[in-house]
């Protein structure tokens, strides 16, 4: 594959970012960083989504003006991001101006073409949602279930865009791509939603929202959040209906969408008829993540559980988030709920991380520093069959990640580890140097070591800053694409420095950790 373009969700900017974002944007960033070890070029977008009814609210009460509001709780989303190492591309916001320009051109082509008309409608909008609902859809007591909150009954003139008129080419386009959303079980839950599918109002009256894109020569119509939303997508890429940008021509479509299960309807139904309308091709695939909850209940500021990401960097004195990382990706099987936990987290990257993997690559370059000065002899064959298995992890990672099985590749690595751990025991390199056999205790030491060069390749997705400073301890080049992980390629320096050796990752409750505070 030559490009690759994958996108998150945009978040809503009416408060700060929590750990269910975080999970989203971590997964998003471990995809693009697998998939820049295997293409030529990875286009990675994220950003905010920064109109509606409650931005204007929230806003009021603070006493700034809405644009503040945008511009203070952006920021926070985009340090949030940078303290997580999360590498996107291009950082979109929906208030800026050529994403303005682009939306009003949008819907001008729509509303040209006859997809668009205006109509009297009374229904019941979800503030939470931003968007109407349907009396069957609400609770018995007339509540989102979502939100659990009372929607607002609301008669206006708008602008509806006909959904109706792409309803059966989606259905089509949904049952002949099964692998289109991922995972697939999720596919006729939108196939159930699709039957009753009406045509939905996409502007609101300025009367009643003014913080939105206005429509291009009806300025008493505010363009609906979710069209101004989600065409992020193609206006990040530079898409403009008249003079389409070259990142645009090269990325689109996308390769995968990453959201969350909350919002699949609007990504595998609206967006889809949009796309149709524009004339455009449709994304290759939309990941559908699942919620992640805080000690198996939900997050909710009324419950006072939701967790900032940075909190948990500072509560555990971490300088880097790569424990975090890989916790949250691997908190959950592809599509489904993850949890997180303090106890959790803290038992799984110190068996994981410092235990199995950080231990195993500095007590294996130890004995090579002590039986050898740390030097890898022409005469140290590599034992072709614990290579054989690293290299077939490769492909098993490579293969989880086309399936955008995150979890599950994580575990693949972690069964590497696991296996090679258990290479050293059963091998007993310190035996082999008491009894003097050096040349194939110098065998399996290298053996281990070129592994450790295959896990440092795969875990750095994951673990970017742990990989770097793996692959600097085994004078590896961490740069090498996976289809150039052969044998010749995985290959540690010729010669380990001693003053080098130091463990990867600290037990976060060691007394080392606590003693200098910090991990490397
Ligand atoms: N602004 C819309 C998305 C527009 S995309 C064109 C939105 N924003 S959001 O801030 O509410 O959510 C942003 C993303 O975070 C969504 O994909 C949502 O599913 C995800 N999550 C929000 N809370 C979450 C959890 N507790 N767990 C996992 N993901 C969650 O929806």
């Amino acid at each position: 594959m030559e490009n690759f373009y994958l996108t998150t969700a945009i978040d809503y900017v009416n408060g700060a970012p929590h750990i269910g974002h975080a999970y989203e944007k971590i997964l998003t960033d471990i995809i693009a960083r697998h998939f820049r070890k295997r293409c030529e070029n990875v286009f990675f977008l994220s950003g905010t989504d920064e109109h509606g009814i409650k931005i204007q609210k929230t806003s009021a009460s603070k006493g700034i003006t809405p644009k503040e509001l945008c511009d203070i709780n952006s920021g926070k989303f985009q340090d949030c991001w940078k303290d997580l190492g999360i590498s996107y591309d291009k950082f979109i916001r929906t208030t800026d101006d050529y994403h303005k320009n682009a939306v009003q051109k949008i819907f001008n082509k729509l509303l040209e073409k006859g997809d668009i008309y205006k109509h009297s409608y009374t229904g019941l909008y979800c503030q939470g949602c931003e968007c109407f609902l349907n009396e069957k859809d609400l609770t018995e007591d007339g509540l989102c279930p979502d939100h659990l909150t009372k929607p607002e009954e609301v008669s206006e003139e708008n602008y509806f865009f006909k959904l109706t008129k792409y309803k059966d080419a989606i259905v089509k386009h949904i049952k002949e791509n099964p692998d289109f959303i991922v995972p697939s079980f999720r596919a006729n839950e939108v196939l159930n939603q699709l039957e009753d599918i009406q045509d939905i109002s996409i502007s609101r009256s300025s009367s009643n929202l003014q913080w939105g894109i206005p429509v291009l020569n009806d300025s008493r119509q505010v363009i609906y959040v979710w069209i101004d939303a989600l065409s992020n997508y193609i206006t990040g890429l530079g898409y403009d209906t008249e003079n389409n940008s070259d990142n645009f021509r090269k990325y689109w479509p996308a390769n995968v969408q990453v959201i969350g299960k909350d919002i699949l309807k609007f990504h595998s139904i609206y967006w889809l008829a949009l796309l149709m309308a524009l004339e455009l091709p449709l994304p290759k695939q939309i990941l559908a993540h699942g919620w992640i909850t805080i000690d198996e209940t939900k997050m909710s500021k009324s419950l006072g559980n939701v967790i900032a990401p940075q909190d948990i960097l500072k509560n555990f004195e971490l300088q880097n988030a790569d424990a975090l990382r890989y916790y949250m990706a691997t908190s959950a099987p592809c599509g489904k709920d993850g949890n997180y936990s303090d106890d959790d987290f803290k038992e799984k990257v110190n068996a994981h991380l410092a235990n199995s993997m950080g231990n195993l690559l500095n007590r294996t370059l130890s004995m090579l520093v002590k039986y050898f000065d740390g030097e890898v002899k022409p005469e140290f064959k590599t034992d072709a069959s614990i290579l054989n298995t690293a290299k077939n992890t490769i492909d098993i990672v490579k293969s989880h990640f086309d399936k955008y099985e995150i979890a599950e590749a994580g575990n693949a690595i972690i069964q590497l580890v696991d296996v090679t751990n258990k290479y050293v025991t059963d091998n007993a390199p310190w035996t082999l140097a008491k009894e003097e056999k050096m040349t194939e205790c110098g065998q399996v030491l290298t053996s281990v070591l070129d592994v450790m060069c295959v896990i440092a390749s795969l875990i750095e997705p994951f673990c970017p800053n742990i990989a770097k400073d793996m692959a600097e301890q085994l004078s590896f080049d961490l740069s090498i694409k996976y289809d150039d992980l052969t044998i010749d390629n995985i290959k540690i320096g010729k010669l380990i420095e001693k003053e080098n050796i130091h463990p990867v990752f600290l037990r976060m409750d060691s007394e080392l950790a606590d003693k200098s505070g910090k991990q490397k």
